[in-house]
C-alpha cells in the first residue's frame, strides 16, 4: 500500500492506520462475534495497523473493551459476553456523525469526554441484524469513516431472505420457491395467511422450511412436517422476525464458496461442501459454532460443478452489490445448483468455513484479515 494518502501524526510523521474493531452487538450471534473478534485482535498485522477494540452490549450500548484476546474465548462451552469484558457499565464510545472528524470519544456519565484519537477504517465483526443488516453501515456512511465489508444496500439485501431471493431471481440466479408472510397479513387474517401457506405446501410437499425473514445462524428456524406444527413454527419465527418467509424442502448436497475482493475485483475461494449432521436436525445454531466446524474443504465436486459454483457465487455477490467478502451457500440438486443465500459477514473464527476456504485457495488468516482491512482503505465512504 502506497503510504502518500496515509494521515499523518501530530509530528507530520506517517502513522499506521488505525482499525477499530467492533463486535458483540445486539443479535443473537453476540457470543459467536466477540469469539471472532479475538481471532481478529490476534492475526491483525500490528507492525502495520493500530488496533481499537470497541464491543457493544447486548443492549446496543458502544463499550471501550480490552484488547485482549485472551479472555474473548469460549470457556467451557459459554459464549463470552461484552458487558463482561467492558471497561464500565456506563461509558460510552461515540464515533461522531461529521465526516470532517474521524475523532472517536469516550463520555461517562459526570466526566469530561475522552478523546481516544482517529480511526481510519472500521471493522465490524457483526452478525445478524444491527451489524450486518445495513444499519451500522449506514451510522459510519454518515460519519465518514471506511469500513470493511458490504455497504448498506447490499448488507440490508444479504439480511433479509426475500429480497435477497427478488435479486437474485432478477439477476437469473436459481433460487428454491418460497413464500412470505407480511406482519400485517398474519395480524388481520390468520386463517388467510394459513391457506397461503397450505397453497405452497399443496404445490410445493410438505416439510417446509419456516424462517424469521432476516435472522441467521438457524435462529428461529422449524422444519415443519405437517398442518399440525404450522403455528408454533410460524410463533418461533416471529419470535425473531415479524416477517417471515416459507420455503419448499431443497434436496440436495449444501456446497458453500467464499467470495474476497483484491484489488482487480471479486475472486472466488475453492468451494466446501457441509455434510449432512446426524445429530441435528439440520445444520444449526450448535452444529455451526459449538461443535467443530465439519465441512470438507474443498468440496467433492467434478471440475465443471467447482467452476459452476463459483461462477455462482461471483455472480451473487455482483448482483447484490456486495463488497469486501461474502460466502455464498448453494444446495447442488439433481437440476443443478440453487442459491439458498449469502452472509456479507459469514462466521470468522479460523476454523469457520469461509476462512477455511480461503485457506485452502492460499489464503491465510492473518492475510485474510489483511486483505479486507486494505480493501477498505482502497475506497471512501459515499456513492461508489
Ligand atoms: N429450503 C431448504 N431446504 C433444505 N434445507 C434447508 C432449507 N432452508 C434451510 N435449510 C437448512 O437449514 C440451514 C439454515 O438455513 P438458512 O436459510 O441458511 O438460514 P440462516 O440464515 O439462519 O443460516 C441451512 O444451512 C440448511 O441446512
Ligand atoms: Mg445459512
Amino acid at each position: 500500500m502506497s503510504t502518500e494518502n496515509l494521515p499523518q501524526s501530530a509530528d507530520q510523521q506517517p502513522r499506521k492506520p488505525r482499525v477499530a474493531v467492533v463486535f458483540g452487538g445486539r443479535s443473537s450471534e453476540h457470543g459467536i462475534s466477540v469469539v471472532t473478534a479475538g481471532a481478529v485482535l490476534r492475526a491483525i498485522d500490528r507492525t502495520k495497523y493500530d488496533v481499537l477494540p470497541i464491543g457493544i452490549t447486548r443492549d446496543g450500548r458502544w463499550a471501550l473493551t480490552a484488547d485482549d484476546p485472551e479472555r474473548m474465548a469460549i470457556l467451557d462451552r459459554r459464549q463470552p459476553d461484552v458487558e463482561q469484558l467492558a471497561e464500565s457499565s456506563e461509558g460510552v464510545v461515540v464515533l461522531p456523525v461529521d465526516p470532517a472528524s474521524r475523532e472517536v470519544v469516550y463520555s461517562e456519565p459526570g466526566s469530561v469526554p475522552k478523546a481516544l484519537g482517529e480511526v481510519d477504517v472500521v471493522f465490524p465483526v457483526l452478525h445478524g441484524p444491527y451489524g450486518e443488516d445495513g444499519t451500522l453501515q449506514g451510522l459510519l456512511e454518515l460519519s465518514g469513516v471506511p469500513y470493511v465489508g458490504s455497504g448498506v444496500l447490499a448488507s440490508a439485501v444479504g439480511q433479509d431472505k426475500e429480497y435477497m431471493k427478488r435479486v437474485f431471481t432478477s439477476f437469473g440466479l436459481p433460487v428454491g420457491p418460497y413464500e412470505v408472510i407480511r406482519p400485517r397479513e398474519w395480524e388481520n387474517d390468520r386463517a388467510a395467511a394459513r391457506k397461503k401457506i397450505v397453497d405452497f405446501a399443496g404445490e410445493h410437499g410438505w416439510p417446509l422450511f419456516v424462517k424469521p425473514a432476516r435472522a441467521g445462524s438457524s435462529i428461529g428456524i422449524t422444519k415443519v412436517d405437517s398442518f399440525e406444527g404450522l403455528d408454533e413454527a410460524i410463533e418461533t419465527a416471529r419470535a425473531h422476525d415479524p416477517k417471515i418467509i416459507v420455503e419448499a424442502l431443497l434436496r440436495g448436497r449444501e456446497i458453500e464458496c467464499g467470495v474476497l475482493e483484491f484489488a482487480d475485483g471479486p475472486r472466488a475461494s475453492v468451494p466446501a461442501e457441509i455434510p449432512p449432521v446426524q445429530s441435528h436436525d439440520f445444520y444449526d445454531f450448535e452444529a455451526k459454532y459449538i461443535d467443530s466446524a465439519s465441512g470438507l474443504v474443498p468440496a467433492p465436486l467434478t471440475e465443471e460443478q467447482t467452476a459452476e459454483v463459483r461462477r455462482l457465487a461471483v455472480a451473487a455477490f455482483e448482483a447484490a452489490s456486495c463488497e469486501g467478502l461474502v460466502r455464498a451457500d448453494f444446495f447442488l440438486t439433481e437440476d443443478g445448483f440453487v442459491i439458498n443465500e449469502i452472509n456479507t459477514m459469514p462466521g470468522f473464527t479460523p476454523i469457520s468455513m469461509y476462512p477455511r476456504m480461503w485457506q485452502e485457495s492460499g489464503v491465510s488468516y492473518p492475510e485474510l484479515v489483511d486483505l479486507l482491512v486494505q480493501a477498505a482503505l482502497r475506497r471512501t465512504t459515499g456513492l461508489r
